[in-house]
């Protein structure tokens, strides 16, 4: 089987990190967002060939992708837009998607659950119609495409993307499988395939909801992208309780890679991700927080509810809390206070920023 990733936006909502890094490869739980897809397509649903449908920041991905076609042993296509497509990047890939008459998969790319691609592909033949997508229920459902469907079958009656008023709160999950018929719909033009093709395909039926078990998470907003964390850091403990480290000063759910040091008195946790080469000094806390690789955290910082970019580094007895995030390479200085910033990458900062806001 086939799977067209939509890796093309510009993840504006996830800057600072999104300004050097595209988002599909911001590092998620130690492993960037996409590879977390790609081996689950691999693994679950005996994906060959994963097609990127890619617009912004191509040359970073595509080196990346080069390495894990020869890891995995499929084939990675990249298909190129000159110009955003938005979601509707199919009918650039038309014949790389209709080699053969298979069914495929598409996904956004900054969406993280337990990936249910066995039970999708089965659910779709089930239903033998064009289209079929994966719905969870969440308590916002004003930030997603909302759905209206049977709760026996699963046949969609409606799908109104961003609805300004309350229609359900059963949302579009950003996964997909499609029929190769569903093509003939979508014209090789910017498109949005939730506001254009999926109220016409749910108004003759051929668009079937199948509901999603478990956690789910768009983690292309900092916010969520930590409460994805949590999320998958719970569900680690479920199902592979080993990938998460114990130890003196562990509290909780917390995955540290093998590269990473923390040095003594520190509480580490709960809900904490240390990716490779990070150095934790001695008497640091950190709680609900990535800290992204090569990064360093001098002693005595405080840290919660943020995101420490690439290489940056937090000197000491620093405090940083309310969904803080420094882009690639930022120097805090010592003795600081940043609540709710953004700070862009390769800045350093000499002083307190109290409020939310951004730093350039
Ligand atoms: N190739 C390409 N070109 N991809 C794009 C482009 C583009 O011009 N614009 C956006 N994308 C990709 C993004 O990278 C992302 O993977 C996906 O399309 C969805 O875009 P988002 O910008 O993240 O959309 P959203 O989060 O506001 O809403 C979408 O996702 C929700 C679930 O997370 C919609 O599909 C909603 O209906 C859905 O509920
Ligand atoms: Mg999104």
């Amino acid at each position: 089987m086939k799977a067209l990733i939509l890796v093309g936006g510009y993840g504006t909502r996830l800057r600072p990190l999104t300004l050097s890094t595209p988002k599909p490869l911001v590092d998620f739980c130690n492993k960037p967002i996409l590879l977390h897809q790609v081996e689950a397509l691999v693994k679950k649903a005996g994906v060959n060939h994963v097609i990127l449908a890619v617009s912004y920041m191509s040359e970073m991905l595509e080196k990346e992708m080069k390495e894990q076609e020869l890891r995995l042993g499929i084939r990675i296509s990249l298909s190129h837009e000159q110009e955003p497509l938005g979601t509707g990047p199919l009918a650039l890939a038309r014949e790389l998607l209709t080699e053969n008459s298979d069914p495929f998969f598409v996904l956004n790319s900054d969406i993280i659950c337990d990936f249910p691609f066995a039970a999708m592909a089965k659910f779709h033949q089930h239903h033998g119609q064009e289209g079929t997508i994966v719905v969870t229920k969440v308590e916002e459902p004003s930030k997603y495409g909302v759905v209206v469907s049977d709760t026996v079958t699963g046949r969609i009656h409606r799908f109104v993307e961003k609805p300004q008023v309350f229609v359900s709160n059963k949302i579009n999950a950003g996964m997909y499988i499609f029929s190769p018929s569903v093509l003939q719909r979508i014209q090789l033009q910017p498109t949005s395939i939730e506001k254009e093709i999926f109220p016409v395909m749910a108004k003759e039926g051929q668009l079937y909801a199948m509901e999603l078990a478990g956690f789910w998470m768009d983690i292309g907003q900092p916010k969520d992208f930590l409460t994805g964390m949590c999320l998958f850091l719970q569900s680690l403990r479920q199902t592979q309780p080993e990938r998460l480290y114990s130890g003196p000063g562990i509290v909780g759910n917390v995955l540290v890679d093998p590269s990473a040091r923390i040095g003594q008195n520190c509480s580490i946790g709960p809900n904490v991700s240390l990716g490779p080469g990070v150095v934790v000094e001695d008497g640091v806390c950190i709680k609900r927080c990535t800290v992204l690789r090569g990064a360093h955290i001098r002693s005595h910082s405080w840290l919660d509810s943020c995101i420490v970019g690439w290489s940056s580094r937090v000197g000491q007895w620093v405090r940083m809390e309310n969904v803080t995030v420094l882009g690639e390479d930022v120097i805090v200085g010592d003795e600081l206070y940043l609540n709710g910033a953004s700070v862009l990458p390769h800045k350093s900062i000499g002083e307190s920023v109290p409020e939310p806001r951004i730093i350039m």
